[in-house]
């Protein structure tokens, strides 16, 4: 916490930033936290103008200039911690991380995955969902481990998938959950909440997780 009583927050992004708009816009309501700095990996996306456009912090780490992950992770840490934040967000952060930036910033850094976990890591999962006939869909919230998209799960939100459904219309229903986990959690641990404890366990309310809250497709988020 700082002094203003808000937690202070790092958030990643390498695109359109939808996730990055919920997090400014419950800042801006009643989420205790201040967003000191949006930083992407990629020039000119849609998320850096979200973020100027809230008076917050951005800049740009572009991973072209940089020959390997490792001297990339390394300036990438480096500038996060000129904003020396109690959580990192990665809100579309599209790249894998390298284990000395993930062992920085175990039990701070938070990540989203447009799955229900461990359902469809990596990409193109919402296709990958219809591929598979799924009836149940959805997103997660997770901390960050070594493991790709293998994290602590946290919170899931699910959605049905509709006779009907694209990639994109699936997407669509999707985000508007992952709208409302990502700020959930991020209350949880600025209320102090959640944590990661020293077994690699999520504790919610001083309980270990044996699994993540979930969120039935009709049920209310908060
Ligand atoms: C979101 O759907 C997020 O879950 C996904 O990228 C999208 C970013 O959208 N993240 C991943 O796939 C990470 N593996 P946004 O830029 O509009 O928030």
């Amino acid at each position: 916490m700082n002094g203003t009583g808000r937690l202070p927050v790092v958030v990643l992004i390498s695109g359109s930033g939808t996730n990055l708009q919920a997090i400014i816009d419950s800042a801006d309501n009643d989420l205790p936290i201040e967003i000191r700095a949006v930083i992407s990996n990629r020039p000119n996306v849609h998320g850096l103008q979200r973020a100027a456009q809230a008076g917050i912090e951005t800049a740009v780490l572009d991973h072209k200039a940089f020959p390997d992950r490792e001297s990339y992770d390394r300036s990438l840490m480096a500038l996060i911690d000129t904003y020396s934040p109690a959580l990192v967000a990665l809100a579309g952060f599209m790249r894998i991380l390298t284990p000395a930036l993930v062992r920085h910033y175990a039990g701070r850094m938070f990540n989203i995955h447009p799955s229900l976990l461990p359902k469809y890591t990596g990409l193109h999962t919402h296709q990958r969902v219809l591929d598979a006939g799924d009836a149940l869909h959805g997103a997660s919230i997770h901390f960050v481990t070594e493991e790709l998209d293998g994290g602590p799960l946290i919170v899931q939100a699910q959605v049905p998938v509709m006779a009907g459904d694209d990639a994109d219309t699936l997407a669509a229903r999707v985000l508007e959950k992952e709208h409302q986990i990502y700020p959930l959690a991020i209350r949880w641990f600025a209320e102090n909440r959640l944590r990661l404890d020293e077994n690699g366990d999520v504790r919610l309310d001083d309980r270990k997780l044996e699994q993540p809250v979930v969120f039935a497709p009709q049920e209310a988020i908060g």
